[in-house]
């Protein structure tokens, strides 16, 4: 399992993982049995699709924050692994439909599941797990924790069409921008910390508002993260191929400060360059420039920092012990991986 869920194109931040993967190790090993289980059916592709991308790795993040939100709530159990179940399920469709929609080739250092089956498969097996998530939720008995999770998952379509509509808009408001990755990335973040707080059980519901808080910023951080190293990274450290956004024209945030501080020339070239289809060979490198000589890398991941460092600050009514330090180290880990 620990190579499973600690791929080496992660492996600089192997250590805080690590850490957490063995405190959670019995949680863990019955959240990926789950994962396996629930997506047997007699039709072959079903299976065969969803094991490669759910065998192919991916951190656990968000599975990891309900697990480690139950425990600082009092403790994990069954209903609690079925919802960690399901928010991997809600996270591994996003990703099956997002590759398509971005037409990325490579996910968690493989080739992209479209580029395997192609595109319809890839949605309608994430249709798929997307379904298995709720009958999962159900398990937990929790209304609540259904309301939780379906309002995020219309949330996270809501963000996705949204970030659609804006493509191209190289004036897009920071708040924009921010309203789009609150909602594709933050609300299941948010999502899994709060309803992994309340699978804890009836006394756990006093910490759920910071629990939610909390997810919510370290979400925020993390697609920030992402988004910086999506034009610093290195694809055997994401394994995603780097410039996936430029080639799409989205406009994130490097991209918005970055044009901000640009001269009237760097502004007409991000005008250019985020219309696909005036973009060339060496505009990737261009941009890459640009990016790091205005300073507007460095101003992307202050900013990251500032909302792990709320994330962490949501925790302060939570009983002082491991699992807190847990979610804090958490927070730490989602923006080392910048640098
Ligand atoms: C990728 O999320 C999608 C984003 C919100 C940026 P992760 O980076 O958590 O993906 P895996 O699960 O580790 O592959
Ligand atoms: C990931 O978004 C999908 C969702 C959050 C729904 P991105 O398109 O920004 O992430 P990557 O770079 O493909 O992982
Ligand atoms: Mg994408
Ligand atoms: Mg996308």
């Amino acid at each position: 399992m620990t190579a499973q869920t600690n791929p080496s194109h992660e492996a600089p931040f192997a250590d805080i993982v690590e850490r957490m993967q063995s405190m959670l190790a019995d949680d863990l090993a019955a959240t990926e049995a789950l994962l396996v289980e629930r997506a047997i059916s007699p039709v072959d592709v079903i299976p065969d699709l969803s094991g490669y991308i759910v065998s192919a790795g991916g951190k656990r993040l968000r599975p990891m924050i309900t697990l480690i939100a139950a425990h600082a709530c009092g403790g994990a159990n069954p209903g609690t692994h079925a919802l960690a179940t399901a928010v991997e399920f809600i996270h591994t469709a996003t990703l099956l439909h997002d590759d398509v929609v971005d037409d990325s080739d490579l996910r968690r250092g493989k080739k992209a599941a479209k580029n395997v089956w192609g595109n319809n498969a890839s949605i309608l097996v994430g249709d798929f797990l997307f379904a298995r998530a709720f009958t999962l939720m159900v398990e937990t008995g929790s209304l609540e924790i259904l309301r939780i999770l379906s309002t995020a998952s219309s949330v996270i379509a809501e963000g996705e069409v949204h970030q659609l509509a804006a493509a191209s808009r190289t004036d897009l408001p920071t708040e924009e921008y921010l309203s789009i990755i609150e909602a594709k990335t933050a609300a299941l973040f948010e999502a899994a910390a709060e309803a992994g707080a309340l699978s804890a059980g009836p006394e756990s519901a006093k910490h759920a508002d910071a629990l939610a808080a909390y997810g919510k910023n370290l979400g925020l951080a993390f697609q920030i993260v992402d988004d910086a190293l999506d034009y610093g990274g290195t694809t055997a450290v994401i394994g995603k191929s780097v410039g996936d956004d430029f080639r799409e024209g989205k406009t994130t945030l490097p991209v918005i400060i970055a044009r901000r501080r640009g001269s009237a020339e760097d502004q007409a070239f991000w005008d250019r360059v985020l219309n696909v289809e005036q973009q060339s060979e060496s505009d990737l490198a261009h941009a890459i420039h640009l990016i790091r000589s205005t300073g507007a890398a460095e101003a992307t991941i202050r900013e990251a920092h500032a909302y792990a460092n709320l994330a962490k600050a949501a925790l302060r009514t939570l009983p002082d012990d491991e699992w807190r330090r847990a979610l804090s180290d958490l927070a730490d880990f989602c923006v080392s991986r910048a640098h």
